[in-house]
């Protein structure tokens, strides 16, 4: 039997992703995006203050890592599910916040690729889409949680994200406002939840915005393993 005063007390263990992930094209040239990791980040930072434990796994970023987190750096998106798939069977909750890329090319050149007449094609592939891979292997008491970059018909896209990967929530995020979202401090979300109710989370810090989200993550985590 569960008790209560066992997963309300429990010092959960977390898996956040953050940051872009690198495809290199030659020695000198790569794919990437534009994320700058720091939603990522202070999710972390706030998971350590909360007192609950956190591996961070990160793409490379200017950032200092949270003091107090298992820091694990990666580059490409197959490094990011390597990692990732070595700690997740043992996290409570997962937030996925990395903007990985969706392809990489299909071989990388050993030699700089020198320029010549004409231009130049490079032949690119999916890469795996960690989140889904991790939807398809959730427990019933792990909290799975990813965000959505859209820029139109915002809602309907998430849900499908939302749907198809498997997830507890989604934050929602508008990539095409310039004034919040990737580079900056500052970002507004909607959290929807699996059964399609949605927060609305205005414009504010990604601080602020860490505190409030690990607050409700933490919270659906204990009523989903109460009701076990
Ligand atoms: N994601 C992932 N692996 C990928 C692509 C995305 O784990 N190869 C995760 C991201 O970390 C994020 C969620 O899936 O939590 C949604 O990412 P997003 O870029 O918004 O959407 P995609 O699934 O890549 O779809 P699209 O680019 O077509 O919008």
């Amino acid at each position: 039997m569960v008790m209560i005063q066992d997963v309300i007390k429990r010092k959960l263990k977390f898996l956040v992703t953050a940051g872009p992930t690198v495809e290199d094209i030659d020695p000198v040239r790569f794919l990437s995006n534009r994320s700058s990791g720091k939603m990522g980040y202070e999710l972390a930072r706030t998971v350590i203050r909360a007192g609950h434990c956190v591996t961070l796994v990160s793409g490379p970023t200017s950032l200092t890592s949270p003091k107090g987190c298992r820091h694990v750096a990666v580059r490409s998106a197959r490094d990011m599910l390597k990692a990732v798939l070595k700690h997740f069977r043992q996290s409570d909750i997962i937030i996925k916040a990395a903007a990985v890329a969706d392809y990489r090319p299909q071989k990388k050149q050993l030699k700089k690729i020198k320029k010549k007449q004409g231009s130049l094609k490079i032949h690119l592939v999916k890469n795996p889409d960690i989140l889904k891979i991790l939807g398809s292997k959730k427990n019933s008491s792990q909290l799975l949680v990813g965000f959505a970059a859209e820029t139109d018909n915002i809602m309907r896209h998430a849900r499908k994200k939302m749907i198809e990967k498997k997830l507890d929530w989604i934050a929602i995020n508008n990539v095409s406002r310039q004034d919040i979202g990737f580079l900056s401090d500052n970002n507004e979300l909607i959290l929807m939840a699996k059964n399609g109710g949605t927060i609305l989370l205005p414009k504010q810090s990604k601080t602020k915005l860490s505190a409030k989200m690990i607050k409700i993550f933490v919270s659906d985590w204990q009523q989903k393993n109460l009701a076990c």
